[in-house]
């Protein structure tokens, strides 16, 4: 089935000019990007964006850390999209990602991991439509 997912480059990815490794690796996974752009959360956006997240301890520093630089938001779509993304990025604890993921080669630790990905559908709408309305994200 053709879906829709979001995908973040966290801002530790952006500092350490991981958005094209990335972007490549969805794309050679056969991903379209059909939205994309740039820009700097505020801590209250990154709160609302991790709202399913707020009672849990990492909370705080999550939402401190997703806002602290600017951070690369994009739209993939294709067959699979949702578990694809997921499969690419790996785990969220870098230690237990499988070997040739972003972030078991890129992450330095289970918060600055690098990259999100929707983890299903439901979130995936919740998460494109926060971020992206409906000219922005693109038929190809
Ligand atoms: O991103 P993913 O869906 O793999 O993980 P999550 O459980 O939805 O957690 C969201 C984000 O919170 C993670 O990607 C980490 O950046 C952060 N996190 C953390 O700092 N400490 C944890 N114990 C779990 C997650
Ligand atoms: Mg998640």
């Amino acid at each position: 089935m053709t879906e829709r997912t979001l995908s973040i480059v966290k801002p530790d990815g952006v500092r350490k000019n991981l958005i094209g490794e990335v972007i490549k690796r969805f794309e050679e996974a056969g991903l379209k990007v059909v939205a994309l752009k740039m820009t700097h959360l505020t801590k209250q956006q990154a709160q609302g964006f991790y709202h399913v997240h707020r009672e849990r301890p990492f909370f705080d520093s999550l939402t401190s850390f997703m806002s602290s630089g600017p951070v690369v938001l994009m739209v993939l779509e294709g067959e699979e999209a949702i578990k694809k993304v997921r499969e690419i990025m790996g785990a969220t604890n870098p230690a237990d990602a499988e070997p040739g993921t972003i972030r078991k080669l890129f992450a330095d630790s289970i918060e600055e991991n690098i990259v999100h990905g929707s983890d299903s559908a439901e979130s995936a709408r919740f998460e494109i439509g926060y971020f992206f309305n409906a000219l922005e994200v693109f038929e190809r």
